[in-house]
């Protein structure tokens, strides 16, 4: 079980049938053990595979059901979080390693695709990052002279297209961006996988991660072991490190519209605003009546806003008033992207380990960061040197991004408080069907809901990764932790790393 069990479909899911892979159920041996099946743990596998390393590939729910199968698959070297805020935290090489990273990952992507003759909707395009209002165009000039400065020299101004009353706002252009189907990438990587002799495991949740003397030790919810030289934990949410890295990233949830538009009333580009939550925006084709325009914003950080439907309502609103041809959303749905404090993911040896890597801090470019992880760790793994791997550090910290950690880790010992207040309701009978809270019982916070046969599902509050209060999501109807971000099903199943234990059962 994992995120795709959340209640939202996104476009993608509903449009590739999910790959059939079997539990683990003995135990096993590989070079490598990748866990995690998104793009960054199959993209990983992919390079490994290609380098002759035997791979086994573990997930705690379906291949590629987690939050790449809820992404909108913008595939890009802009920098949402901006260059020039990059260059003042980072400095200007550690920001020049990182669109190098980026840009071979668009690069690769695009090779695999072809090489291995993947249909799979890949597009070289633009990417057009639009002022919001005049105001912001100072936030543009800034962030072209930082592109410039880094020798991204092809970005520049220029009138924004399809977006039929944004024309009147300056917008930079980013030649050379990328879209795909990110799904059925997704299953032209696991073809190669398997091809090349990689072992995939749905449905085989990991519960421990060991180094001892040369060897990684990765144990199933089963008790089944895979022993390998390296272990990759691709998880999105590191499920092996109780707090380090968790307090240098924070959780926030974004949501996402695809409607119709007729085919070729809206320029095939990317396209983002300058607001913070920003719009994202890009098409997928759909044959020769039609596209989908799919619409993304809205974020909060994770479990403080239970107001989804007026968060789509905005959304498409929005959409409406950027592009009138857009039909009513037929798709809506939902997932979470953890943003680093400094603005860069987290990708090589996990802190204290030496064969143990990990790759999180995806952000809103986490599918061009999972890529360029993939190039990283196979070079890592394979005991090569790396140019980009500096700027990924996972055990660096950024002192010029003080104000940032503190201001995201201030969200935990604010969450421990809540253990002793009051419950948001003062009793179960309170719920109605579909509705879940969070009431007291003594000296316990418990999360109660009630199905829409009316059955009551009582687990305890405490998320299992750290301790802090999980809250309810109305929109995908599970638990969502504000702390580091892991998601728990009404029946307190794990969906979402970092936790991997389920919610303690409560008694009615
Ligand atoms: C709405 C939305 C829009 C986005 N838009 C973009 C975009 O336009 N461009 C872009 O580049 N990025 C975008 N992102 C971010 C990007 O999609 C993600 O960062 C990326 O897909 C994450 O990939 P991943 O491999 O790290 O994680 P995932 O795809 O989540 O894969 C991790 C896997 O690990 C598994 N797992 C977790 N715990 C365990 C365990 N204990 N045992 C075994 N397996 C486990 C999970 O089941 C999951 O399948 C977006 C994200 C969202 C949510
Ligand atoms: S995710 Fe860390 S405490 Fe819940």
């Amino acid at each position: 079980m994992n995120v795709s069990s959340e209640r939202s479909v996104s476009l993608w899911m509903a449009t590739v049938r999910e790959w059939r892979a079997q539990p683990l159920t003995t135990d096993e041996r590989a070079d490598v053990v990748v866990v995690g099946s998104g793009i960054a743990g199959l993209s990983t596998a992919y390079e490994l595979c290609r380098q002759g390393q035997s791979v086994v590939v573990v997930d705690r729910g379906a291949i590629g059901r987690g939050m790449t199968a809820r992404t909108s698959a913008h595939l890009a070297s802009v920098l949402d979080d901006f260059y020039h805020k990059l260059i003042g935290i980072r400095g200007r090489d550690e920001a020049r390693h990182y669109l190098d990273s980026q840009r071979a990952a668009l690069d690769r992507v695009e090779q695999i695709q072809q090489s291995e003759e993947m249909d799979c909707d890949f597009r070289r395009l633009d990417g057009y990052l639009f002022a919001a209002s005049d105001d912001h165009v100072s936030l543009l000039e800034r962030e072209i002279d930082a592109c410039h400065s880094l020798g991204f020299s092809e970005v520049a101004w220029d009138a924004m297209p399809g977006a039929e009353d944004g024309g009147e706002h300056r917008c930079l252009r980013f030649p050379n961006q990328g879209r795909f189907h990110p799904l059925k990438y997704i299953e032209g990587l696991i073809r190669c996988i398997e091809r090349d002799g990689g072992r995939l495991y749905a449905e085989t949740p990991i519960v421990s991660v060991e180094e001892k003397g040369s060897e990684t030790i990765v144990r199933t919810q089963n008790g089944n072991e895979i022993r390998a030289r390296a272990a990759v934990i691709a998880t999105n949410s590191p499920i092996n490190d109780w707090i380090a890295v968790h307090t240098k990233q924070a959780p926030y949830r974004t949501y996402v519209i695809a409607g119709r538009v007729p085919s070729g009333t809206v320029t095939d580009a990317l396209y983002w605003d300058t607001l913070d939550p920003y719009h994202y925006v890009r098409l997928q084709p759909s044959g020769a009546e039609h596209d989908w325009l799919i619409v993304g914003g809205e974020d909060h950080k994770t479990g403080r806003a239970n107001d989804q439907p007026e968060r789509i309502a905005r959304l498409t609103e929005w959409a409406k008033a950027h592009y009138p041809s857009m039909g009513d959303p037929e798709y809506s749905w939902s997932g979470q992207v953890m943003e680093p404090v400094d603005h860069l993911a987290y990708i090589g040896r996990n802190p204290g380990n030496e064969n143990i890597f990990i790759v999180t801090g995806d952000s809103g470019e986490g599918l061009s960061n999972g890529v360029a992880g993939s190039l990283i760790l196979r070079d890592l793994v394979l005991g090569r040197d790396n140019a980009w791997a500096g700027a990924y550090q996972p055990n660096r910290i950024s002192i010029s991004a003080a104000g940032e950690y503190i201001s995201e880790n201030l969200t935990m010992p604010a969450n421990l408080a809540e253990h002793l207040t009051g419950g948001e309701m003062s009793s179960v009978d309170e719920l109605k069907p579909g509705e879940g809270g969070l009431v007291r019982r003594g000296t316990a916070k418990l999360a109660a809901y009630r199905d829409d046969g009316g059955e009551l599902h009582l687990r305890s509050a405490t998320c299992t990764h750290a301790g802090c209060v999980v809250h309810w999501n109305g929109f995908e109807r599970c638990w969502d932790c504000p702390c580091h971000g892991s998601h728990f099903s009404v029946d307190g199943e794990p969906l979402n790393a970092p936790a991997f234990k389920p919610l303690a059962v409560a008694q009615e």
